[in-house]
């Protein structure tokens, strides 16, 4: 921990991955375990940032200091974004969000009957809530993260994304073994708008934690603490 200077700003962090539910029992998710969003609550809180956690299923136990907020959808997450984005410094997008969710939704649990095919399941677009969060600014000189996780053309996919996204800040992880969804360790580089590179070695997720809110503080506008 570098000190304090998150002191008087209240950041945002989304942690945790939607599920879209396609009947009381089943949904659509993905395999983020949270831990990556909760390690950004950690280090924020214990750089003296005032902490909304908004969590999508990870039953991870809340994080000493910050408020928490639990979600299910990506529609939920976005409505608790957009509202705790209103008065943020800093909203940062580590939730793994379901790009489609089901089209319909059946009220009782679906059912194989013989002779039947396989059902088939159509997707509407969900709201991408970090390209409205970007878009919005809701506060001058709000410092907008976001996080993507790419297999494949890692740096190349990274850039475009940060472009049509429209964030200040987007850290890049590879997909790996190791890495990334579900483990204790990452490894990123962290793509800024104004075109720095910040690779972030292989380590625990509070160290790229802390190196995301090093590249933020050095991004706050004076006289921009609530
Ligand atoms: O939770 P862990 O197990 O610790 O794993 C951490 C992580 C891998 C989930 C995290 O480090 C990470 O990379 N999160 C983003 C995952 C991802 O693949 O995002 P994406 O490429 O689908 O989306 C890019 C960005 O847009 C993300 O900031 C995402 O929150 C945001 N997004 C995406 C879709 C959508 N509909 N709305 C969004 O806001």
């Amino acid at each position: 921990v570098t000190g304090p200077d998150l002191a008087g700003r209240h950041v945002v962090i989304s942690a945790g991955g939607t599920r879209e539910p396609l009947d009381p029992v089943r949904f659509l998710g993905n395999r983020s375990s949270g831990k990556q969003g909760y390690a950004l609550a950690r280090t924020a809180v214990a750089r003296g940032a005032r902490v909304t956690l908004i969590e999508a299923n990870t039953g991870l136990p809340d994080p000493a200091g910050a408020d928490v907020l639990r979600v299910g959808t990506a529609v939920q997450l976005r409505e608790a974004v957009i509202e705790a984005a209103a008065d943020a410094d800093v909203v940062v997008m580590a939730a793994a969000v379901a790009d489609f969710r089901p089209s319909d939704y059946a009220p009782g649990k679906i059912k194989k009957k013989d002779g039947q095919d396989a059902p088939v399941v159509s997707l509407v677009r969900n709201p991408d809530i970090l390209a409205e969060v970007a878009a919005e600014r809701s506060r001058p000189g709000q410092i907008v993260v976001g996080f993507a996780a790419e297999t494949d053309d890692v740096l190349v996919n990274g850039r475009e994304k940060l472009r049509r996204k429209g964030c200040d800040l987007l850290v890049v992880n590879e997909v790996g073994e190791r890495k990334t969804f579900g483990s204790e360790e990452n490894e990123a580089v962290v793509l800024a708008a104004d075109g720095q590179e910040t690779p972030v070695p292989y380590g625990p997720k509070e160290a790229l934690a802390d190196t995301v809110w090093d590249l933020v503080s050095g991004r706050f506008q004076p006289n921009s603490s609530s």
